[in-house]
């Protein structure tokens, strides 16, 4: 069965290229290397013993989107990933978030509606919850206004779809909302690869512990948390990227309740900034050089996912702890710089 994941090169749609190699799919990877290098082909090939069929597009371009669907008409699934995914830039260019993450969304489900039977995962964000009122957070939590122009093509990515869904009853898709994805491959073949200074805290954990950041700035300890600092829900990537191999498979397999389904995909457990170090410097046998400042602009006190429905819904439950996703995001750091 063919399937085409965009964005396939990216941190979590690499990891979901090899879940579904090995689970036997043929697989079409189209990304446009923005935020992506083409390298990762070969971190997947090692992995999986197979290359996926690669095409350099840019979705924006909807005459090579047409074309692409015409000589790919057999496709059974599109899992949508390729996106711009940084918060601050998206408050700076906001024509250019909307043109990419719903523009490009818009010419798939064109092609969905009209030419081809395959179904769609689409990659949404626990974002759309902004602050939730209660902890966890459960899929039926409102919709909260987005902080951030980034924010708000997950919402309204969702909506179209919805809406998309609701007059075309062939069509079938999930949108999974992530909670905080990190870590690598087992393998340390593939890994989050940030380009700048990273903004996620995963990432610049691991920088400063390998030196290539002085210290950490843990952004606030005045939350009304346990320690004081912020909580977060750490999903592995691995076993996000299985969700979803599951997900697309329920649509395959004509499994799902409705023809749009929503789905969160975290751990259920909330883990504070002071937690997510001092699993770094257990497995590192590190100390990390840190320093407690000011809140960030836009931050959330607290968000954990109610992971009920994606387990029984779906049958599937997170597999790696925050310190064994912790161990792999470390051992790709330092694979990383020792190629540097
Ligand atoms: C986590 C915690 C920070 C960096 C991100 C995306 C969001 C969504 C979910 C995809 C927060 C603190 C961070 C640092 C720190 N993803 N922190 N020092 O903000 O939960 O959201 O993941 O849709 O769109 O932005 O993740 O990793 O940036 O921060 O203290 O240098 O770590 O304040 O409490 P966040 P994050």
């Amino acid at each position: 069965m063919k399937i085409l994941v965009t964005g396939g090169l990216g941190f979590i749609g690499s990891h979901t290229v090899v879940e579904l190699q090995n689970e036997g799919f043929e697989v079409v990877v189209i990304d446009d290397c923005s935020n992506a290098s083409e390298q990762v082909l070969e971190g997947i090939t090692a992995i999986t013993g197979k290359m996926p069929i690669f095409e350099k597009i840019d979705l924006r371009e909807k005459d090579k989107v047409t074309d692409f669907f015409k000589r790919h008409h057999d496709l059974k699934g599109v899992i949508h990933f390729a996106a711009s995914k940084a918060v601050g830039e998206s408050v700076e260019k906001p024509l250019l978030y909307y043109e990419n993450n719903l523009g490009t969304l818009v010419y798939i489900l064109k092609e969905l509606t009209q030419k081809t039977n395959a179904s769609l995962i689409f990659s949404s964000s626990c974002t759309v919850y902004g602050q939730a009122d209660e902890m966890p957070i459960t899929e039926t939590a409102p919709v909260k206004t987005a902080e951030s122009p980034y924010g708000n093509t997950k919402q309204m990515g969702e909506e179209i779809i919805f809406d998309t869904c609701k007059v075309t009853p062939h069509l079938k898709a999930i949108a999974l909302r992530y909670f905080n994805p990190m870590g690598a491959h087992p393998s340390i073949e593939i890994g989050e690869l940030p380009t700048g200074v990273p903004q996620n805290l995963v990432p610049f954990i691991t920088q400063t512990g390998v030196g290539l950041r002085k210290e950490l700035s843990v952004y606030g300890d005045d939350y009304p948390t346990e320690d004081g600092t912020a909580v977060r829900d750490y999903i592995y990537v691995v076993d996000l990227a299985k969700a979803h191999v599951i997900a697309l498979k329920r649509l395959l397999e004509d499994k799902n309740a409705s023809n749009y389904e929503v789905f969160n995909v975290g751990t259920g457990k909330g883990s504070s900034v002071l937690e997510v170090i001092k699993s770094f410097e257990k497995v590192s046998g590190k100390k990390l050089n840190y320093k407690i400042v000011d809140r960030r602009a836009g931050d959330i006190t607290s968000a954990y996912a109610d992971t009920t429905k994606a387990n029984t819904v779906l049958g599937w439950t997170s597999e790696y702890s925050l310190d064994q996703a912790m161990k792999t995001a470390w051992e790709w750091e330092q694979k990383v710089r020792r190629k540097a």
